[in-house]
């Protein structure tokens, strides 16, 4: 599948799918999308954890795993175990072409970005003393996830428009069987259909105002 370099919004860096017609980001801003969503309605939305083992569908150009590690420095009393499963991995060409250093501005962005870029896949890998990430390259619907817990899952795979099959039910159902209690599912995507099969799953379905351009995007908690 070819991949496009683009800019988005904010300055920050995305990959446009052509055979899709869809972006790797929100074209208003890469950072300023990840971070909403995943780190501000995600990883702070979680309460009382003091290990956190969070799964990632989608894992692309590893901005939401940059972003976590980086959101872990203030948190070090807590530790996160992140699973990312990508189908389809960048490679080495399209990694350097990335640069969110101006839009995250942290002393650390390269050694942390390049750690977990660089990180060999199927092995974990500690990036900082509470982060250790391990990539599989795998389609979710081959992962066998009956052997994993989670607190905390990013679901970023292409919007149903585009991938239709990633927003069926038979995708979730192993997802809310490996969510522990208390558990969230958050996702930028607030289709209809899409948070109905959650709710038939057995989720508590929480709508919330999504980034810029965006009017929501979706919590979805296991009780
Ligand atoms: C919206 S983009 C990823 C955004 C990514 N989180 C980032 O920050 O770059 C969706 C990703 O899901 C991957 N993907 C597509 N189908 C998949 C599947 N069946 N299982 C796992 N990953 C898949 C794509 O290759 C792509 O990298």
């Amino acid at each position: 599948m070819k991949r496009e370099f683009r800019v988005t919004k904010d300055g920050s860096p995305t990959f446009y799918i052509p055979e899709l017609d869809e972006h790797f980001h929100s074209t208003h801003g890469a950072v300023q999308e990840a971070k909403h969503v995943f780190i501000q309605n995600g990883l702070n939305y979680l309460n009382n954890k003091i290990e956190i083992n969070i799964l990632e569908i989608g894992f692309g150009c590893g901005l939401n795993a940059l972003l976590t590690c980086l959101e872990m420095e203030s948190k070090n009393s807590l530790s996160v175990n992140y699973l990312g499963i990508e189908s389809t991995p960048l490679s080495e060409d399209e990694y350097l072409k990335l640069d969110f250093s101006k839009q995250i501005n942290a002393d650390n962005y390269f050694s942390l970005y390049k750690g977990i870029t660089d990180a060999n896949w199927n092995e974990t890998t500690h990036i900082t003393p509470n982060f250790k990430i391990l990539k599989i390259k795998s389609k979710i619907q081959d992962f066998d996830l009956s052997r994993h817990t989670f607190d905390l899952i990013y679901y970023d795979a292409f919007g149903p428009r585009a991938q239709q099959e990633m927003w069926e039910k038979s995708v979730f159902l192993p997802l809310y069987d490996a969510l522990n209690t208390n558990g969230i599912l958050v996702t930028y995507c607030a289709q209809g259909q899409f948070k109905r099969n959650l709710k038939e799953i057995g989720f508590f379905v929480e709508a919330k105002p999504g980034p810029p351009g965006k009017r929501e995007m979706t919590i979805a908690r296991k009780f």
